[in-house]
């Protein structure tokens, strides 16, 4: 009977979390997501909080440190992480010959697996290390952010100003200027936005490459791997094509109809976690909307407006960050392939927290799968098959 009972056991098909939905993998200190207020919490600070009051440094510091950082500790930081923001000229060449159409994200991930074979502790998995790895990688990934796209365009790098701020340094970078205050500060926004948030799909691939023991620069190039996809970061991307193909206010419903007919997705609405609204998004269409007044141009707000309403009377579906970051950082004065790269410069932060956190309680990370392929046979020779 015993024997019977494990027999069933073993050929009874157990219950499958498709998608991983609903399950708790971990625990984790760095941030909580509570669906049920719509509020997200980094280290215990509510990220709206966070993003009125502190610079992306600050917070940066913070999901590392655990705690925020005093004037002295955040000055040191700032020196620290601005001193190391250059690249190699090594790798500086290898940029020059990327193909120039190249998706910016592919850039940016090869440009981060590059930086592994350079730094001087790439094997050294000790967690001094590591987080010394992760301060490096937030500070060069702007950099070669900036020379991957300038060098696209047949343009010269800018050099890394270590006087700047993480905001001025990535607007000098890409568009080789400063922007007024307010850019800055929307800007900045984004970042701290952006930065974590618990285990979505490439923070969950950064763990798993961690989990192996694999190295800081392997984890978070993984990490630039999976938010390039649509379903993920590659939203924002999406959403600014979306509002601009769809143009003028004018034709929005009749272009969401359109999408409805077909059962299609609308980019930068729903979310896995958030059913009744993602904490991020207000502070966020705070801050685009002050691009809209920065820049005089309402139009892709109101197309977004048109949207949301419509989403949520019909759908009962709400938007997502990067449907307000996307037409932001458009106003913002990026083009659109640099979207994703901008969340990469800074999702970083929370990458390789939660490597730092993996590897402080390791196990390695490996689920099973339900066999439902052919059973059992011989393998038939050559000239019978
Ligand atoms: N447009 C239209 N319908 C949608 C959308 C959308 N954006 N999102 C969800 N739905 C529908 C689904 O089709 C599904 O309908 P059904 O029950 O009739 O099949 C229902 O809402 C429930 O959605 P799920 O598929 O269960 O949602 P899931 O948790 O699997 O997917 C995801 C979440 C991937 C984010 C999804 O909402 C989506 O593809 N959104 C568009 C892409 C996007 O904006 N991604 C950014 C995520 S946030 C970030 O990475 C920062």
């Amino acid at each position: 009977d015993e024997r019977r009972e494990r027999m069933s056991e073993a050929t009874q098909k157990p219950e499958i979390y498709k998608g991983l939905v609903g399950v708790y993998a971990d625990v984790s200190s760095i941030s909580k997501v509570m669906p049920e207020t719509n509020s997200l919490t980094y280290r215990g600070y509510a990220v709206q909080d966070l993003a009125e009051n502190c610079s992306f440094e600050e917070v940066a510091y913070l999901l590392w440190e655990g705690e925020l950082p005093t004037a002295a500790q955040l000055a040191a930081f700032r020196e620290e992480t601005a001193s190391q923001r250059e690249i190699t000229p090594a790798l500086h060449r290898v940029i020059r010959e990327f193909p120039k159409d190249a998706h910016p994200m592919d850039s940016i991930r090869t440009a981060v697996s590059f930086m592994g074979l350079e730094d001087p502790e790439t094997g050294d998995v000790s967690e001094a290390a590591q987080y010394r790895k992760a301060k490096r990688l937030f500070a060069k990934i702007p950099t070669a952010i900036g020379a991957t796209y300038r060098a696209a365009k047949g343009l010269d790098p800018v050099a890394p100003n270590p006087a700047h701020s993480f905001a001025e340094n990535v607007f000098n970078l890409v568009q080789g200027r400063v922007p007024e205050p307010e850019v800055l500060k929307a800007f900045d926004v984004s970042m701290i936005l952006y930065a974590e948030h618990t285990f979505n799909a490439s923070t969950y691939t950064a763990r798993l490459v961690t989990s192996t023991g694999a190295d800081m620069h392997g984890a978070i190039t993984a990490g630039i791997a999976a938010l390039k996809g649509p379903l993920h970061g590659g939203a924002n991307e999406a959403v600014m094509h979306m509002l601009k193909e769809i143009g003028d206010p004018a034709v929005a419903k009749e272009w969401l109809q359109s999408r409805f007919d077909h059962r299609a997705l609308v980019m930068g609405f729903g979310h896995r976690v958030y059913k009744s609204g993602d904490s991020r998004v207000p502070t966020m269409k705070k801050y685009a909307e002050k691009m809209a007044e920065v820049v005089g141009d309402r139009t892709w707000m109101e197309i977004s407006r048109i949207l949301a309403a419509e989403m949520l009377e019909k759908k009962n579906i709400h938007p997502n960050l990067d449907f307000p970051a996307g037409p932001a950082y458009h106003l913002m004065g990026f083009e659109i392939p640099l979207f994703t790269p901008l969340f990469v410069a800074s999702r970083v932060t929370g990458w390789s927290a939660h490597v730092l956190e993996q590897q402080a309680d390791n196990r390695l990370i490996r689920p099973l799968s339900w066999y439902t392929g052919k059973e059992q046979r011989p393998v038939p020779a050559m000239a019978a098959r």
